[in-house]
């Protein structure tokens, strides 16, 4: 091949890749409330959903009892579908009223702490998965 040609389809390539790599969304949290989350989160969500958010590696099979282990939060499950209220929401009164089993924190966080937690759990979400809760009205 001519080495202009080569140089030409490199170029084109470049522009291509850049193209299509968006701008990650600004996240709405700082590095402050991951790491006062990651606190939060180690003693009271870790021992069920794992210490990097990663959940029980078969957590789509129900368990003898028929309850289903802890979900990841790590963005590859679906936490991302829920708004910033549900999220909160589920941090309160836990999985028993979805019919579920993780138990309810209620009284235990101030809304500060429930925010960090949800930035620690996002800090592990791919910018895909950010961008996907986003759209989706994530911020309300
Ligand atoms: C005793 C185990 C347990 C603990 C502790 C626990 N969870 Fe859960 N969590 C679960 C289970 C199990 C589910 C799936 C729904 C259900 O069965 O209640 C779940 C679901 C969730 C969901 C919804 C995920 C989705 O995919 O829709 C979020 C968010 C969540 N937990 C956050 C937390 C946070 C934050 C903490 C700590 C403050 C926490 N959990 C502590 C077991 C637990």
């Amino acid at each position: 091949m001519h080495t202009g040609t080569r140089f030409g389809i490199l170029v084109v390539g470049l522009v291509a890749s850049c193209a299509l790599t968006a701008e990650p969304a600004s996240r709405w949290y700082s590095e402050e409330q991951v790491a006062a989350g990651r606190v939060l989160y180690q003693e009271h969500c870790a021992g069920c959903h794992g210490p990097n958010a990663e959940g029980t590696a078969d957590w789509k099979k129900p368990r003898p009892d028929g309850k289903y282990p802890p979900p990841p939060l790590n963005g590859t499950a679906h936490a991302w579908h829920h708004r910033m209220s549900v999220l909160k929401r589920t941090i309160d009164r836990g999985g028993v009223p979805l019919g579920g089993w993780m138990p309810g924190f209620q009284g235990k966080f101030t809304e500060a702490e429930k925010e960090a937690l949800i930035a620690f759990i996002q800090s592990h979400w791919p910018d895909e998965v950010y961008a996907a809760w986003v759209e989706r009205g994530g911020l309300k």
